[in-house]
Parts: C-alpha cells; sequence; structure tokens
C-alpha cells in the first residue's frame, strides 16, 4: 500500500484545483493579453484568480504578481532590492529556503554584505537577533513564516514592524505558510510575500509574489510587459486557475491530533527518538525527528521500499548528500543532523496512515540495528 506523507515537499492535489484548471484549459483559448472575445475571457480568469488571492490573503488585487512559483517570487523580490545598489547589509535568518539563500549568496559575491541568524535549538529565530543584525547600511532583509523542514512558525510580525520604522525593505517567503499559519498582508505590511499554489494542492509551477503598494519591481526576465510590467510573459492561465480554486481547501491544522499521536507514539515505542521544534509554535501537520545513530536517507530508502513517502530533512536538497542546513543551524552536529525524518501530513492521509508509519519505523530501526550487529 502507497501512503504519501511529504506534503512539504508537495501536496496531493486538490479536485476543485484539478476541475479548475482543466476547465480553463478549454476555455480561455485565447491569450489573456489579447483584445478580442477569446482574450477577455482568459483575463478574465486570471483577473478572477487574482481578486479570490487578494481576498484571501488580506491584499489589494492590485499587489498580486503571478509567477512560476515560490522561487521565482522570492529572486524577483530580491533582484528588485538589490540591483539598483551596490552594497550594503542583507539580512536573512539561517533557515530559509535556498530560494532565499541563493540569490542573498550571489549577492554577496556582487558586494554585498550577508548576515545570516541563527535560529534557536527549538528551529525559531527570535526577534532580538534579527534586530541585533540590523545596521544603518542594511538594506534588506528576508524572513520566513513557516520552517518547511521543523515547521516552526517565526516571529515575522515584530521584525517587520521595526524594519518598517527603519526603513529596510522586507521580503516573507510565506511558501509554507499558506493554508496552515495565518497570513493576513495588510498587517503585515511587508514590502514583499512570496507563496506557491502547490503546497495546498494547488498545480505545480505556479505561485505568487505580494507586493506592496508604491514598491518598483524590477524584472527577472523582460518581456511582453504582463502582470503589469512586473513580471514579463504570457499568463499560465490554467495553472493560475487551479491555484484560486486550491485556496482554503485542506485545512492542515485538522492534522495536529494525528501527528501529535504519532509523535507520541513514537516516542513511547523508540525511546531514543527526539522531536524537533516540540517546544515552538509550529505548524500542525509536521514532524520532523531524530533517530539517533541512524542514517535519515538509510532510513527514507527502507520506508520507501515499504510504501511510505517522507523526507530526510528537506525535498528540496534531496539527491545531494549534505545534511541539512536547518538542522545545522539549529545546533545539531552533522551526524545527528543526517539521522532526521521529515513527516509532513495532507490530504487523504488518517491516524491508521500515522500508525503504520510507527510500526514501519520500529521495524526499520530493528532491521538497520541487527544489521549493525547491535541488539534490537
Ligand atoms: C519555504 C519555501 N520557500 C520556497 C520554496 C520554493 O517554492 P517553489 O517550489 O514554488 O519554487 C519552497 C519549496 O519547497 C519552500 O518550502
Amino acid at each position: 500500500m502507497k501512503r504519501y506523507l511529504d506534503c512539504n515537499a508537495t501536496c496531493p492535489p486538490v479536485q476543485k484545483a484539478l476541475d479548475a484548471s482543466a476547465q480553463a484549459a478549454i476555455e480561455a483559448v485565447g491569450n489573456p493579453s489579447s483584445l478580442h472575445w477569446a482574450g477577455r475571457a482568459a483575463r478574465r480568469i486570471v483577473d478572477d484568480a487574482r481578486d479570490a488571492l487578494a481576498a484571501y490573503v488580506g491584499c489589494e488585487s492590485g499587489s498580486v504578481v503571478f509567477t512560476s512559483g515560490g522561487t521565482e517570487a522570492n529572486n524577483i523580490a530580491i533582484h528588485s532590492v538589490l540591483s539598483g545598489l551596490e552594497s550594503g547589509r542583507v539580512i536573512c535568518t539561517a533557515i530559509e529556503h535556498p530560494a532565499v539563500l541563493k540569490p542573498l549568496q550571489r549577492a554577496s559575491d556582487h558586494g554585498f554584505e550577508m548576515v545570516s541568524v541563527r535560529p534557536d535549538a527549538n528551529g525559531v529565530v527570535s526577534v532580538e537577533s534579527m534586530i541585533d543584525a540590523i545596521t544603518d547600511d542594511t538594506r534588506m532583509l528576508c524572513m520566513m513564516l513557516v520552517n518547511n523542514e521543523s515547521g516552526a512558525i517565526q516571529p515575522v510580525q515584530q521584525v517587520a514592524d521595526y524594519c518598517r520604522s527603519r526603513g529596510i525593505s522586507v521580503l516573507v517567503d510565506a511558501v509554507q505558510a499558506l493554508g496552515k499559519s495565518v497570513i493576513d498582508f495588510k498587517a503585515l505590511d511587508v514590502d514583499f510575500l512570496s507563496l506557491s499554489a502547490h503546497k495546498i494542492g494547488g498545480p505545480k509551477g505556479v505561485g505568487a509574489l505580494l507586493v506592496k503598494r508604491g514598491v518598483k519591481l524590477q524584472e527577472l526576465a523582460p518581456g511582453g510587459g504582463q502582470e503589469r510590467n512586473r513580471r514579463s510573459g504570457t499568463e499560465n492561465v490554467p495553472a493560475i486557475a487551479g491555484f484560486a480554486a486550491a485556496l482554503g481547501q485542506i485545512d492542515f491544522s485538522a492534522f495536529a491530533p494525528i501527528r501529535n499521536a504519532f509523535e507520541q507514539q513514537l516516542k513511547d515505542q523508540i525511546p531514543e527518538v527526539r522531536v524537533l521544534s516540540e517546544g515552538a509554535p509550529r505548524a500542525a501537520n509536521t514532524s520532523l525527528f531524530i533517530l539517533p545513530g541512524m542514517d535519515g536517507e538509510t532510513l527514507l530508502m527502507q520506508l520507501d521500499l515499504a510504501g511510505f513517502a517522507v523526507a530526510s530533512g528537506s525535498a528540496c536538497s534531496s539527491g545531494k548528500r549534505d545534511a541539512s542546513h536547518v538542522l545545522l543551524a539549529m545546533g545539531l552536529n552533522d551526524a545527528t543532523a543526517r539521522s532526521s525524518v521529515r513527516v509532513s501530513f495532507g490530504p487523504g492521509n488518517s491516524q491508521e496512515d500515522a500508525d503504520a508509519l510507527v510500526r514501519a519505523l520500529v521495524a526499520a530501526r530493528q532491521r538497520l540495528r541487527g544489521m549493525a550487529g547491535l541488539v534490537a
């Protein structure tokens, strides 16, 4: 039996999104930029989706710029702030997704000073430590709302309020927050906020950058001037329609009882297990834990053979064998960080899946310890 428990990597599509995408693909035959009836029909679908997203996250429709996903949204925001400058400090948390870290690292190769602020052992970056990193020449600050590996919710509002008082541009990567934490763009009052559809059961390859009114965007790929000259390229109409239809379809908070019971069973049956970010406010669907002495990748393969799809560290970095930068930043050593497993619940998951995973983990641990010559 196949059980998918890796919804922070990507969420299985919800039916409403599939239907909306299919309908838009069939109905929207025109290019949204064309003035004729076919173009206008496609434009209407994009505009309706824009209105729906804006209402959902508390911003004006004019703030929504559709992109190819969270990665592009983050890159546009960073490029927009830094492209007109030559130097200065850029601050981020040490637990950002590579879609923030890498463009900032590139900026640091070109004269900017990149400062990354570490979280505490629970995976939360404190307001004080972010504020302490701010200097007079700080140009930009990037802080995610929910961490993709631990699920830990970051105190973004307080940091954003301080930055506003200092005139510092703020990007909030809210890709993992959609459906898992409150997003209110107006209340946050930041310059940029990035979103992605596939984390909430929408199509892969579509997302949005929310931009505060009056903040200028610098296009990454100049072209036909779509999205009011902020993101060129013919809009992916079916994907955009699917994104809007997916909004609010999954209530990730409903997975708290399953996740909590899963962690309790795990601790009862594997005494050495250590649940990370347990003491932090965190996304209700996410469980990140350490099985000391086990290799996460090996465990993952064992679980895969048994039909379970889970992640070790971050799925975005799978394929390469580096220990998770998030876990290292939380103070774990390399070997311990490599013994992590992330389970992220979502649509279709039940307590039965969680119970079965505990049994599979206990069996895999026994097998691996047996192979290592340890008493099971
Ligand atoms: C926190 C975070 N930011 C950005 C991204 C990238 O989003 P996308 O896959 O839409 O490019 C991800 C995806 O895993 C993420 O978890």
